[in-house]
């Protein structure tokens, strides 16, 4: 069985068909998936998505884009929400230096400020980090001892995932690792330790080959698991069930 560890299933592009891209996720072997947050609007999104669907569990954050937009009792309401029993991570949050849509300080700010209430509610993190791995880096080192978390989407070097799995943190790959244009990706995720391995689709977007070009679906997390088996040379049930258990244990799910 496979786990989406990472989607956006409550996109308005999910709006006609929800219901059956769920369903063909399950026909797919995908048991589980996680719901990241990204305002405060798509973290209570998340938490109806749980309730209402078995297999998905929410995480709560905003995302750096929208930290702008972050207001008083905000922080508070995101540490309640993770009182909600599908309520598994606080994410994503961390910094984007590539859009960056909120000012840089701003999302650093926020970024300390949310795991702070990861530390408060005893949650993992879900990390975005795009075009800023040495903030990113120094922030988690400071501020997240004894945190526990995944980079999502990993986008760094070689050096920085030893990095990141020397502090205990799990790393994901979507379908930005089956990209022609994927460069030393594919190598980085033939390289993490398989204990600290999760998959995810980050759907609607970055559609893994051979679907490149439409929408993403957590179905199509198989494609990502089929990769990253072949460039691994591991049978593809043995890299599922690792990667399921993965999140499983980052996540505290049963
Ligand atoms: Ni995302």
């Amino acid at each position: 069985m496979l786990f989406d560890s990472h989607a956006h299933i409550d996109n308005v592009r999910f709006d006609e068909d929800r219901d059956q891209v769920i369903k063909r996720a399950l026909e797919n072997g995908v048991e589980g998936i996680i719901n990241a947050g990204a305002c405060m609007t798509s973290s209570a999104s998340s938490i109806q998505l749980a309730e209402q669907y078995p297999c998905v569990y929410a995480a709560v954050g905003v995302h750096p884009h929208d930290v702008k937009d972050i207001k008083a009792g905000d922080y508070e309401q995101l540490a309640e929400w993770t009182k909600h029993p599908k309520v598994v991570a606080i994410g994503e949050i961390g910094l984007d230096y590539y859009y960056n849509l909120s000012p840089r300080e701003t999302q650093q700010q926020a970024f300390i400020a949310q795991i702070d209430v990861a530390r408060q509610t005893n949650m993992p993190i879900i990390i975005q980090d795009r075009d800023a791995h040495g903030d990113i880096l120094q922030i988690i080192k400071k501020e997240a001892k004894g945190i526990r978390g995944v980079f999502h989407c990993y986008s760094g070097s070689m050096e920085m995932m030893r990095e990141v799995v020397n502090l205990g943190f799990y790393v994901a790959f979507g379908g930005s690792v089956t990209f022609k244009n994927a460069a030393k990706l594919p190598a980085i995720a033939a390289a993490v330790p398989l204990e600290r391995l999760l998959l995810e689709t980050d759907c609607p977007y970055l559609t893994p080959e051979p679907k490149r070009g439409r929408r993403n679906e957590p179905s199509y997390v198989k494609f990502v698991a089929e990769y990253i088996a072949s460039i691994r040379q591991l049978e593809f049930a043995v890299l599922a069930e690792a990667t399921t258990n993965n999140v499983k244990n980052l996540f505290g799910l049963d």
